[in-house]
């Protein structure tokens, strides 16, 4: 396999593939090193920090559902001096990180992306303006186009890193939010976090997930996700970094030809923990099956053929 094949630049980014765990998904990465060699990922998206240290929502946080999971972990995690040390344990392997911010208000925003930036190892910030699972902030930036371009460009003022905003699929026109955040200056879009679910008990009555409701992913919201990355690749020019149910060597091509130039891995890090690394290895065969030398070929195909 010639190595360039599968390489992509990113702002921010040198990616030697294309392929890296999605956010809250992989936490800091240790577990999944006991597996294999984190330096063969294109990068890793850590889960999300915040100023202080959050111990998440109550349980049961978890529930299967068809083809998916509803989790409303409710952004567990270190806080951001915590973080800034798993980080440095992260210095030893070979890939640049994308660090998920998140906060309750513009100021805890701009804190954590600005004491982040500092990482050497961090490439990018993905910014979570679209987490279901708190009552404040999160989601609430996410679905006001004018509230996310004041945030989009705060940040751009505080972080020396390159910045890509967190879309939410909860909305009723993802293409209004993309040119908010491109408005405001950001330097790529993440795409799409989970969507608003809820399942209920049938001997109480009551939602079986403690939060009530939960975020909905896994290859049930996979349709959604290429749909949303098709509107916002024809409205905007900043890069799209795909995620939404992707299982297989196949689901990547279809995420490149929506529009990502790069795409992330969720759920199924959970089912497979090699799940991908197994990607890395089987893109080049399914991309030269469908006739591309090059991940930067399939990059947008759809758009190339005119019609819808
Ligand atoms: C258990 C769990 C925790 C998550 N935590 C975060 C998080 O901290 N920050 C974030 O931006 N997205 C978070 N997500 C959303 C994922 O990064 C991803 O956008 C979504 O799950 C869709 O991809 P998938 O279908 O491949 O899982 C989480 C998802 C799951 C399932």
């Amino acid at each position: 396999m010639n190595k360039d094949m599968l390489q992509v630049n990113l702002p921010g980014l040198s990616l030697k593939n294309p392929i890296m765990p999605a956010s809250g998904c992989f936490g800091f990465g240790r577990e999944y090193a006991e597996y294999y060699d984190l330096s063969r990922l294109g990068s890793i998206m850590i889960k999300a920090v915040t100023k202080e240290k959050r111990r998440g929502n109550a349980m049961p946080r978890v529930a299967e559902t068809p083809s998916g999971m509803l989790n409303a972990i409710g952004l567990q995690n270190p806080g951001i001096e915590g973080v800034i040390e798993e980080l440095k344990w992260l210095e030893q392997f070979e890939v640049p990180i994308i660090a998920n911010v998140a906060g309750y208000t513009d100021d805890d925003y701009a804190y954590v992306a600005e004491r982040i930036s500092a990482s050497p190892n961090v490439g990018a910030l993905e910014i979570n303006i679209s987490c279901p699972n708190v009552k404040e902030g999160g989601i609430t930036f996410g679905q006001d186009p004018e509230i996310a371009y004041k945030l989009t460009k705060k940040l751009k003022e505080v972080s020396s890193k390159p910045i890509y905003m967190k879309l939410s699929p909860n909305v009723t026109d993802i293409k209004v939010m993309a040119k908010a955040v491109e408005e405001g200056g950001a330097d790529g879009i993440t795409m799409i976090n989970t969507l608003i679910g809820m399942r209920l008990d049938l001997k109480t009555g009551r939602p079986v997930l403690a939060n009530g409701t939960g975020g909905l992913s896994g290859p049930a919201i996979k349709p959604v996700a290429i749909r949303m990355i098709h509107e916002v690749y024809k409205t905007v020019k900043i890069p799209i970094i795909g995620m939404g149910g992707i299982k297989t060597a196949e689901d990547v091509l279809e995420f490149l030809y929506a529009g990502a130039s790069a795409v992330a891995i969720g759920t199924e890090n959970f089912i497979n923990p090699y799940a991908c690394v197994d990607l890395i290895e089987e893109l080049p065969e399914v991309l030269k099956r469908y006739g591309f030398s090059s991940v930067q070929e399939a990059i947008g195909f759809s758009h190339k053929l005119g019609g819808k």
